[in-house]
């Protein structure tokens, strides 16, 4: 695999002879996979987060298409407390992104496009943001995914609108992007 960071931010990765850029993109452009993909029942403004104008938002393209096929949304935001226990030991000095909103379309998960895009948003978080670890509220059926990424969950699973979930973590000054 080929991977080209431009001084633009753009990453190229040639993924199994497949070019794919990896761009920030307005909040706006990732409503339809937020919705397809993640919330299939709900309404595209539904999908809009209040703090989407905050937050960073990666896609990947692939070279013939306007729309991303994934896309992640970043937030920086500490790690919650779960249970009265800090999660996030007060001495510590932690500059915390946590994404959301993770969803590769459907006709091209497992070509490692997700792998990538998450990679590389967590890597600019990391050299742009400062960020020291990253987080997020992680769908248990997509546990395994994230272990084998290197995130550890914690904290006790919950429900969201009928989905289970299981909050994840990473440090991200032992995150290695490029393997
Ligand atoms: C979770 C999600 C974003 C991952 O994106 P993805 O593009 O499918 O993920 P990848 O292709 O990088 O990884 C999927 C698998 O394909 C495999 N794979 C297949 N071809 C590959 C290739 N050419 N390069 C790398 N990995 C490849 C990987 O090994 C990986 O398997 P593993 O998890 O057993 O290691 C995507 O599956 C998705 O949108 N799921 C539904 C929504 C969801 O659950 N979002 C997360 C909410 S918390």
């Amino acid at each position: 695999m080929k991977r080209v960071v431009t001084k633009s931010g753009i990453a190229l990765t040639l993924l199994a002879g497949l070019p794919v850029r990896i761009l920030q993109i307005p909040a706006e452009q990732t409503l339809q996979l937020r919705q397809s993909i993640l919330w299939p029942t709900t309404t595209l403004s539904q999908l809009v987060l209040p703090e989407d104008s905050l937050g960073k938002h990666y896609g990947a393209f692939l070279v013939d298409r306007d729309n991303p096929v994934a896309v992640i949304s970043l937030f920086l935001e500490n790690i919650p407390i779960d249970k009265g226990v800090a999660v996030q030991p007060a001495e510590s000095v932690q500059r915390s992104v946590r994404f959301r909103k993770f969803a590769c379309d459907s006709q091209h998960q497992g070509k490692g496009l997700g792998t990538q895009l998450l990679r590389y948003s967590l890597s600019m978080a990391r050299s742009q943001d400062g960020a020291t670890h990253a987080w997020c509220d992680a769908r248990t059926a997509a546990l395994g995914w994230y272990e084998r990424r290197g995130l550890v969950p914690f904290g006790s699973e919950f429900d969201k609108g009928g989905v289970k979930y299981i909050r994840m973590k990473i440090d991200l000054q032992t995150f290695e992007p490029s393997t």
